[in-house]
């Protein structure tokens, strides 16, 4: 990650140059990717900040001509030469490995290989949204930290498989279990609570009532929550907690779980703010980060203009805010506010934006101050 050096001088020189590689991805990837590069380069112009964007090959279409989703190689320069990665949804449902799991996803390669151990998704309503639940903006803004690299996403392709049956294994780790939770009450100190109370609150979901390996993660939890005094320790086992995301979302700040869990009530937290379509997501390590939509290529409706952009561009402006580009990021957010507040475009019920994903792009940047604000 880069940020602003000090001369020591009490004056700051001119940040570097932002070195990003961009994964297209497959499906409504390409379109969502254009859309978010061209506001994050029209943010960038009235910030001021400079940056060099890479096309990086990796997916489905990736897997159908090499035989592999992300070459090595690729992995390697995705570690080494950037401060961040703008990835789009990867995979088709059609492109399968003989085990029948699909072949062009990119998670397995990039969370383990990157090792960004924590899986942030912001649940945020905003303005102008057609949600199944009647709440005001405002009322719903939790952010899940979905551990990224172990729980039962472990067993991935390793699972124990004879012709009458197949296992895989949930597995937890005290060094995966510890960082997390640290993530978790580090973010929590950077928010403001929740939006019931205000009070900064981690709540760790689990069903530690039935399984073991839940049980510890939640002791772990507990653990290094002790050091965080400031933080309220609040648990859910899963069940209940899909209940209160819906019922209760005013109640939560910081959601802590376990990665396969994550990947459940990520989805759940989507429907109650408009759909997948809005939330982006960032999965960060201590080298390496990158970020990306929280759904699929959707390759039924690609290349038609009908995909819903926000959750790439509010990806990309997360990347910004991680790499330290915070005016740029605040620029894309409050456009975004604004254009979706102004009425010029909506998102329908089914989350598409009304007049195509291109006029809703266009339409965001036209609500970007004119010039350096
Ligand atoms: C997500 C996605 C992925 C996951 C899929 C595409 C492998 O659903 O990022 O939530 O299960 O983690
Ligand atoms: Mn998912």
């Amino acid at each position: 990650m880069t940020a602003n050096r000090s001369t020591g001088k009490g004056r700051t020189t001119a940040a570097p140059v932002l070195r990003l590689a961009v994964i297209r991805g497959d499906g409504i990837g390409p379109e969502l990717v254009d859309s978010a590069l061209r506001v994050l380069s029209a943010a960038t112009a009235r910030t001021g900040d400079d940056l060099a964007v890479t096309e990086e090959p990796g997916g489905a279409e990736v897997y159908r001509a090499t035989g592999a989703a992300l070459d090595p190689g690729t992995l390697e320069r995705l570690r080494t030469d950037y401060d961040a990665i703008l990835k789009g949804p990867v995979g088709l449902p059609e492109v399968r490995k003989p085990d029948g799991t699909e072949a062009g996803l990119l998670g397995g390669i990039l969370r383990t290989g990157l090792d960004t151990y924590a899986n942030v998704r912001p649940i945020r309503l905003l303005p102008g949204v057609q949600a199944p639940v009647r709440r005001a903006p405002g009322e719903i803004d939790y952010v899940i930290v979905r551990e990224n690299t172990e729980g039962l996403y472990l067993s991935r392709g390793l699972g124990v498989v004879t012709p009458s049956a197949v296992a895989d294994q949930l597995m937890v780790t005290r060094e995966g279990c510890t960082r997390v939770a640290r993530f978790a009450f580090e973010l929590a100190r950077s928010r403001r609570g929740a939006p019931v109370d205000g009070v900064r609150r981690v709540t760790c979901v689990d069903k530690s009532n039935v399984l073991r390996s839940y049980a510890f993660f939640r002791k772990i939890f507990d653990e290094v929550g002790e050091a965080y005094p400031d933080i309220e320790r609040d648990y859910r086992y899963a069940d209940a907690a899909g209940h209160d995301l819906v019922a209760h979302p005013e109640l939560f700040d910081v959601v802590l779980t376990e990665n396969f869990l994550g990947d459940l009530l990520s989805d759940v937290g989507a429907a109650t703010v408009g759909g997948l379509g809005m939330c982006p997501s960032g999965n960060i390590g201590d080298d390496a980060s990158y970020f990306e939509p929280i759904h699929g290529s959707a390759p039924t409706i690609a290349g038609q203009d009908r995909a819903n952009p926000v959750s790439q561009i509010l990806s990309a402006a997360m990347m910004l805010r991680h790499c330290a580009r915070h005016n740029a990021a605040r620029l894309i957010e409050d456009a975004l506010t604004a254009v979706l507040e102004s009425g010029d475009v909506r998102v329908r019920a089914d989350g598409s934006p009304q007049a195509g994903t291109s006029h809703f792009t266009e339409a965001l940047i036209t609500h970007l101050p004119k010039e350096e604000p």
